[in-house]
């Protein structure tokens, strides 16, 4: 099989074992770049050959220094499945003249408050907000900005400490909740204190799926959410192709392509939405893949294997010619029986994804396997209770 060079991964999940498989199927010398190498063992039985290296620390110099010290040459791509390593992912491309999920390594990826700033430049609808540095300063802003509000750290993903606040009470907990954990032994990451203070908007949310070569954007479409009660909004499933009107989706997949395209993102990437009374409102662009129940869901209805297409454009080919939709896809959390509260839901849980001819088809197999998902939005307390067993 002939060579592609070296890609290295950077990540610690699902989506970055998944990449290992594809790549070395594909030709690529593979060299994973983790804290942890144990977490890898047996990806696949391809995957004999692939390199660990581990970085002294997630700096451009301790990257780059263990990649020399672990004798990977001729690095043609660079990849990172966690937003937090991806400024670093392009940093090293850069640097070394190979591609990677874009050329901006501002931060945007990871820090909200940037992208934000980026996004409002190209005259995109944002939630309004702004960033605490204190307790009393997110107080003082949920006043300004009017409640209900969400509380949501500029530097997380996953849901993780995004909180409904309907009072400076709720605001003091959540704040106190997120102060609490800002490091992240198990992923080896370390988060800023800041909180953004963000009015809560009421609707749907909505995810619209992209790829990108840097010259072409192919748009997937909508996929819909099933979210935890309030106050937290743990992604319960998701469905595609997400029913709402032709003429919502359309704005939002015109909205997506645009804040790809402004924020310089190559390869797949997820851009959600609230559609709210008066009309869509972007709540974040995610520059990677989504989760890999989503990152299967779509590929299985429409016949893009997103892992193949990403390596596809980090070896310089272009986005697959067309997209066809063959039925509908629905996905659910099968949450482990040790999950007692929504909180908990990022532990002890696995997707189990659904194809069938339409989205009530969809649901309906993932009913029959003990995980009914209905509606799109908050379900009520009584949907999330069928999940707290
Ligand atoms: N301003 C908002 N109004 C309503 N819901 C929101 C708002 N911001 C976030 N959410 C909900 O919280 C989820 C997580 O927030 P998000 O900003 O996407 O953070 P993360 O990076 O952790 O995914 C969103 O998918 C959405 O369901
Ligand atoms: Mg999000």
């Amino acid at each position: 099989m002939s060579h592609r060079g070296s890609l290295v991964l950077l990540g610690h999940n699902q989506l970055t074992r998944r990449m290992v498989c594809h790549a070395t199927a594909a030709g690529w010398h593979v060299a994973v770049a983790t804290h942890d190498p144990g977490t890898y063992r047996d990806p696949c039985d391809r995957c004999e050959d692939i390199r660990f290296v581990v970085p002294s620390e997630w700096t451009f110099p301790g990257l780059s220094g263990a990649l020399r010290r672990a004798c990977v040459t001729r690095i043609t791509a660079v990849y990172s499945t966690v937003d937090q390593r991806i400024p670093l992912a392009i940093e090293l491309a850069s640097a070394l003249g190979a591609r990677a999920q874009g050329r901006d390594n501002s931060g945007w990826q990871t820090d909200k408050l940037r992208q934000s700033e980026l996004l409002q430049a190209e005259g995109l609808p944002l939630p309004r907000s702004a960033p605490a540095a204190t307790r009393e300063m997110a107080v003082k802003l949920a006043d300004d900005i009017g409640y209900p509000v969400i509380l949501k750290p500029r530097d997380m993903n996953g849901s993780r400490h995004v909180c409904y606040c309907e009072s400076a009470a709720d605001v003091a907990v959540a704040w106190d909740d997120h102060a609490a954990d800002l490091v992240d032994r198990k992923h080896s990451l370390e988060f800023m204190p800041d909180l953004l203070v963000q009015e809560f908007l009421q609707g749907p949310v909505y995810s619209v799926e992209t790829l990108t070569d840097g010259a072409q954007t192919l748009i997937f479409g909508v996929t819909d959410r099933v979210l935890s009660p309030l106050p937290h909004f743990a992604e319960l499933g998701a469905a595609f192709p997400a029913d709402c009107a032709p003429q919502l989706a359309g704005q939002m997949c015109a909205m997506a392509g645009q804040a790809v395209t402004a924020l310089g993102v190559i390869g797949p990437a997820h851009t959600e939405f609230v559609a709210g009374e008066s009309g869509p409102v972007v709540i974040e662009v995610n520059g990677r893949m989504p989760g890999s129940p989503i990152t299967t869901m779509v590929g299985d209805v429409t016949g893009v294997n997103l892992y193949d297409a990403t390596l596809e454009i980090l070896a310089g080919g272009s986005v697959p010619a067309a997209v066809h939709h063959d039925g509908a896809g629905a996905c659910a959390l099968e949450v482990a029986p040790t999950v007692k509260r929504v909180r908990d839901v990022r532990d002890g849980v696995r997707y189990v994804t659904c194809h069938a001819a339409t989205v009530e088809q969809a649901r309906e197999k993932l009913a029959n396997l003990g995980l009914p998902l209905r509606g799109t939005g908050h379900p009520s307390e009584r949907t999330f209770g069928e999940y707290r067993r």
